[in-house]
């Protein structure tokens, strides 16, 4: 006889993201994750310039069943599935309920347990995975990255460093107290004429200059780091933006797509090295309490994460080193895990599920729900 739903020995969870505007599944089971699919509905926001709640909720209602039936649906003969998670929160509420809602009718249909995840827990659990490096049935497989580690979470709502002791426990070091570092990368692009969403778009204008013209336009086009001086981890990034704006009205006039490829080397630069010189403030908060690791291992999630001279910005930190600041390790997740998708939802449900942590789903909704 076959056990009851979510007491079988071996899980296999159901994942899905519905939280802004990316519609996703996945599939995974202990050894890791065996199918995911992401629907961006970036192309038709674009042309507002931004996320809009009520399309977003209404092309997550038309995408659900037909990525599901192509997608998880043939798998589930060899995946009996235990559980179905959700993406609960953070998020646009309009997009969050019509997630539920379909997961809600697989779990009856499948006879499975029904839960809740955060999706910033997602986003964690995301540097937990990787690409397996030899013929697998799997499309991520777990890397044996475990906590304690300090996350820096970077995306389209959310900067902040967090001391992660375990998933599941964490603490605030520091954070942006106004707009995230995604959230300045998508305005800014906004201002020099790029579209949505904006991380992206710089990086793909600013790798349009060769190495040394990307510095000349850095050195021609100084902007403010924020909060420089000040020797804390705490950000701010709406100071920068207003400071683009200005000099963007004083201007006049669109740019041409040279000056936008400047504009935008500018700009990154200055986004990661502000969020480069905070990380070492955090380092040292962090170091200061963890007193027996040798190591700081430093994890980068969210979108931003996706960021390529971020990337090369980290890896240059941690192989120069600096005085008073312990070697650093640097993990991130495979890009096509950083921005939104439902291999993380995926993976935080599972990693709780090994971890016995408390997994349900709550009463309702949690459009915000933060991580500490
Ligand atoms: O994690 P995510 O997909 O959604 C949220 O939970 O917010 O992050 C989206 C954010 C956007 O602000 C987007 O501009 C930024 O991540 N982003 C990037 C890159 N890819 C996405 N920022 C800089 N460089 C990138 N390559
Ligand atoms: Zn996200």
């Amino acid at each position: 006889m076959m056990a009851q739903a979510g007491t079988r020995e071996q899980p296999v969870v159901i994942a899905i993201e519905t939280s802004c505007d990316e519609t996703a599944f996945a599939l995974a089971t202990e050894e890791g994750v065996v199918a995911h699919v992401v629907h961006s509905q970036a192309a038709e926001h674009a042309q507002f310039g931004g996320v809009i709640p009520e399309l977003a909720a209404r092309r997550h209602l038309e995408a659900l069943p037909s990525l599901f039936d192509q997608h998880i649906q043939p798998l589930l003969a060899a995946y009996p599935p235990t559980h179905v998670a959700v993406t609960a929160g953070p998020g646009l509420v309009g997009g969050l309920l019509t997630g539920l809602s379909f997961g809600q009718g697989l779990a009856i249909a499948h006879d499975c347990a029904f839960v809740g995840v955060n999706h910033l827990e997602g986003h964690v659990c995301s540097a937990l995975l990787t690409a397996p490096d030899v013929a697998s049935p799997f499309a991520y497989v777990a890397n044996g990255l475990v906590p304690p580690f300090l996350l820096v979470l970077v995306s389209g709502g959310h900067c902040m460093f967090v001391d992660v002791s375990e998933i599941g426990t964490y603490r605030t070091i520091g954070q942006t107290r106004d707009d995230a570092i995604g959230e300045a990368f998508d305005k800014t692009a906004r201002l020099i004429g790029l579209g949505y969403p904006g991380g992206p778009a710089i990086q793909r204008c600013a790798a349009q200059l060769s190495p040394a013209a990307y510095a000349d336009a850095v050195a021609r086009h100084p902007l403010p780091q924020p909060m420089r001086r000040e020797r804390t981890p705490e950000m701010s990034f709406s100071g920068f933006k207003s400071e683009v704006m200005r000099r963007m009205q004083a201007l006049a006039r669109p740019l041409t797509p040279a000056e936008q490829q400047e504009w935008a080397a500018s700009i990154e630069h200055h986004l990661v090295q502000a969020l480069v010189t905070k990380l070492q403030e955090a380092v040292r908060v962090w170091q200061d309490e963890h007193p027996s690791m040798p190591e700081v291992p430093v994890v980068i999630a969210g979108g931003v994460a996706a960021n390529l001279k971020l990337r090369s910005a980290l890896d240059a930190l941690a192989a120069g080193g600096k005085a008073g600041l312990r070697p650093l390790q640097i993990s991130a997740p495979p890009i096509a895990l950083c921005t939104d998708n439902a291999a993380m939802i995926s993976w935080a449900a599972m990693t709780r599920l090994r971890n016995r942590l408390p997994l349900e789903m709550p009463p309702r909704v949690q459009p915000r729900w933060p991580l500490v």
